[in-house]
Order: C-alpha cells, then structure tokens, then sequence
C-alpha cells in the first residue's frame, strides 16, 4: 500500500474550530495543549478520507458539513479507556451493601433497574451483570442499561467479544472461565449476561429522566471531560432518574461538589456513594 504522508501541523483557527466542534457535539473540552491528541487521533480519518492533512479535514467539515465525518471526528476525539470490574471498591460497595439493601427491598417484586451512563465498549455495564449472576439474582427481572454517544463502541460491546488483552483487565480467571468461551482468539461473553444487558446510544447532556427509574448508576470517568456548568446540568438529570434513596456511583477522581442539593455523599467501605435525596 502506497504511504501517504500527513501535514500534522493544525492551523491555530482550524485548531479552535475543531475544540468548538467536538464541544458543541458533545460537550468535551479539550484544551489548548492538546495537539497530540488531534493530531494522533484524526490523522487515520484524514488519511481514510484521501486527503493531506487535519486542515483540509477542518475545510471539508467547514464546507460541507458532512455530518457523518463530523461524528466520526467527535468518536475519534473521545476517550473510551475502560476495562472490567475498575475501581473494584464500587464492586465490593455493591456486593457487600447495596445489593443486601436491594434484595431485601425488592424481595416481593424480585425486579431491578441498572445503568451504566458512558458505558464505552460494554465492561462496565457486564461487569455488574455477572456480579449480579454471582450474587444469585439469576431469577431476578434484572435489566441493566448501558449508553454511549459513541455507537462504535456500544457496536463492540453489543458483540460481547473481547480480546485477550481485554480479559487480562480486571476480570478474574474463574468468572472468564465460568461466562465466556474462545472464540478464535477473541473471547466471547455468554448469552446468559448478555441478556442482561442492553445498549442504547445516548448523548448524557440531553434529558434523561424518561431512561429511569434505576436502582443504581454507574457514571464514571466521563464528568472529567465536561465543564462545570455541563457536569452540573448532567448530575442533576441523573438524580431525577433515580429512585429515591438510589444510588450514584462517579469515576474516582470525580466529585458531585456542590450538588448536596440532590445527593448525600457517603463512603461505604473504601468506596464513595451518592444516594440520591
Ligand atoms: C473513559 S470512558 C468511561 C467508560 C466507563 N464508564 C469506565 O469508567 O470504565 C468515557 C466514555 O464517555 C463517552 N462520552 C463522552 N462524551 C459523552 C456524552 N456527551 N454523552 C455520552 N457519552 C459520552 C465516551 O464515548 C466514552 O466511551
């Protein structure tokens, strides 16, 4: 295959146009020093597309408004790091106190909502499900949710399949030994927790509230990329889709500041929990 080389340097107005764009589509900030980032991330689009370099990517985006390859820059531009069973705190809250309230709560009508809000390529949002499987609510009405903007990623978690190196990632051997099989040299997910599970694409600044009412959400390591005024509006959406006395579950370094509004802040374990007033 014929090499093509790529023009890396962005324009400085081209350079603000594409942090307005991927701000305006979906919300994510990215500051003035990130050049890398752009750089490394839309040079295969520009070279998909057959062009020379990010600023003729920026002049057919400002031409044509070709929204397909406008999308395609936002998904290029988000982060979708991930992997099973991260931040195992959350985990052991859940299984040790959370669950043991719902069971007990719900034990009538053996039914449970969940959502994994930013769910990238699926592990999250399986994650919880297999918890669930191992804790015994096997014949429970159990449904878990899991969103994303990016309908890339949410295509691979719908597959359940995930590469070794993905497998090595927090998920422990006797739960890859119990609900996947080998599939090539890939790993698929059995039917069993994929049925728990399903995938809808959801941009997390529009209104949420008609998605509830769940038991608990996961929304973690995506306020990060948010302003503040974006994470404010999000976290409030949030608690009106969850039951009261619900629980919020937010990526480690983030913090619901200045929300106590709507939600009580309580540490379970080594874990942090929002319960929603
Ligand atoms: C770093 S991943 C987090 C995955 C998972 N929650 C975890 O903690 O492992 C962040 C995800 O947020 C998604 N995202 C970014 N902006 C979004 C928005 N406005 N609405 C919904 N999802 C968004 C990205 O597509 C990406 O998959």
């Amino acid at each position: 295959m014929e090499s093509q080389t790529i023009a890396s340097e962005i324009h400085s107005d081209n350079y603000r146009f594409l942090q307005q764009h991927v701000y305006s589509q979906a919300g994510i900030v990215l500051e003035d020093d990130k050049h890398y980032l752009f750089e490394s991330r839309l040079t295969p689009i520009v070279r998909q597309l057959g062009l020379g370099s990010i600023n003729d990517l920026c002049a057919l985006l400002r031409a044509t408004c070709e929204p397909e390859v406008g999308r395609q820059v936002v998904e290029a531009m988000t982060t979708n790091e991930t992997y099973f069973f991260r931040d195992p705190a959350h985990y052991d809250a859940i299984r040790t106190v959370l669950l043991p309230r719902l069971k007990e709560e719900r034990r009538d009508l053996k039914k449970l909502r969940f959502w994994s809000a930013a769910a990238s390529t699926g592990q999250e949002a399986y994650s919880l499900a297999m918890l669930l499987l191992q804790e015994g609510l096997g014949d429970w009405n159990i449904d878990v949710l899991g969103t994303d903007f990016s309908s890339q990623v949410l295509e691979r978690a719908r597959s359940g399949k995930y590469q070794q190196i993905e497998v090595n990632r927090g998920l422990p051997a006797a739960l890859l030994v119990k609900y996947f099989r080998r599939s090539g040299v890939d790993w698929q997910l059995s039917d069993t927790v994929r049925r728990m599970v399903h995938f809808e694409t959801i941009d997390l600044r529009k209104s949420m509230r008609a998605l509830g009412p769940f038991d608990l959400v996961f929304c973690r390591n995506v306020m990060i990329y948010f302003d503040a005024d974006t994470k404010k509006n999000i976290l409030r959406e949030l608690h009106g889709t969850l039951f009261r006395g619900g629980w919020l579950l937010l990526g480690g370094v983030e913090t619901a500041f200045g929300v106590e509004e709507w939600f009580e802040r309580q540490a379970v374990g080594n874990a942090i929990v929002y319960v929603a007033r």
